[in-house]
């Protein structure tokens, strides 16, 4: 039986969330420059959105450029930038046609405007769809997302707006980036790599973490499906007793 037959659909993770990473160790297997592993991240990039969207997936975040990124080359930076708004460009057909909402996170002002431009752009066309939202992390840092949380609860204190003895986690979520969305049940690393890097700090209290080998230029739709299949296997205890969760 096919790995996407294998999975039960009633019990998919709401959100998901992928750090792509070995994008640059790829390249450099195939005897290529950096770049040239970034662009054939932009493939992995379409079937697991495809694949999420078809199995049913409500959200899909992307950690796509982080704030630490900034200290890369800036050749490497610029390649990067220019690929983004080319493939939203490109892209946005296919959101259209598969009813996918794109949404981003992270400071996304602080973009180049062409970025910016683009990002803000392609939101606005796809705000009304439905099938799956589409989250691209650019440049986000987790700790950038949680200070400017606080500094806003800060001030709405400050102003009386806020009163600090009832205030509450779900008033906290309310200033994250992610607001309103769930949080996500599943995080997938890819490229061997064993760290967080900063990605939705808070949103992952309660995650399954799943590491991969693969490098992100190769991940495909079965990659996805092995990752919820693992999932899916996995007794979520939230603190509680195995026999409290099954019975
Ligand atoms: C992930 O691949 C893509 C981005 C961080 C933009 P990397 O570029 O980090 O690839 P490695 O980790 O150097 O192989
Ligand atoms: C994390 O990958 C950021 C993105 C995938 C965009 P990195 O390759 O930048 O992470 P570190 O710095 O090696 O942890
Ligand atoms: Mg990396």
């Amino acid at each position: 039986m096919d790995l996407q037959s294998q999975i039960d659909k009633t019990k998919l993770p709401r959100h998901i969330a992928v750090i792509m990473d070995g994008n640059g160790r790829w390249a450099k297997q195939h005897g290529k420059m950096r770049i040239f592993g970034h662009r054939n991240g932009v493939k992995a990039v379409r079937e697991t959105t495809e694949a999420a969207a078809e199995l049913g997936v409500k959200y899909l975040t992307l950690y796509a450029f982080s704030t630490e990124n900034w200290g890369r080359p800036a050749e490497e930076v610029n390649a990067l930038m220019t690929l983004l708004v080319a493939t939203i460009r490109k892209e946005l057909k296919t959101l259209t046609k598969n009813n996918i909402r794109l949404e981003a996170i992270g400071d996304i002002k602080n973009l180049p405007p062409k970025c910016y431009k683009e990002l803000k752009e392609a939101i606005e066309l796809t705000k009304h769809h439905t099938r799956m939202t589409l989250v691209l992390a650019l440049n986000y840092s987790a700790r950038w997302e949680i200070m400017q949380a606080v500094k806003n609860i800060a001030a709405d204190v400050k102003a009386g707006k806020t009163d600090v003895e009832t205030l509450e986690e779900t008033h906290f979520e309310q200033q994250l980036n992610t607001h309103g969305m769930p949080d996500p049940e599943l995080m997938i690393r890819t490229s061997g790599e064993t760290r967080i890097s900063n990605f939705l700090l808070w949103q992952i209290a309660y995650a399954e973490l799943y590491f991969t080998p693969v490098f992100w230029p190769d991940f495909r739709k079965d990659d996805l499906y092995k990752a919820i299949l693992n999932f899916q296997q996995r007794e979520r205890r939230f603190g509680k007793t195995s026999e409290q969760v099954t019975s």
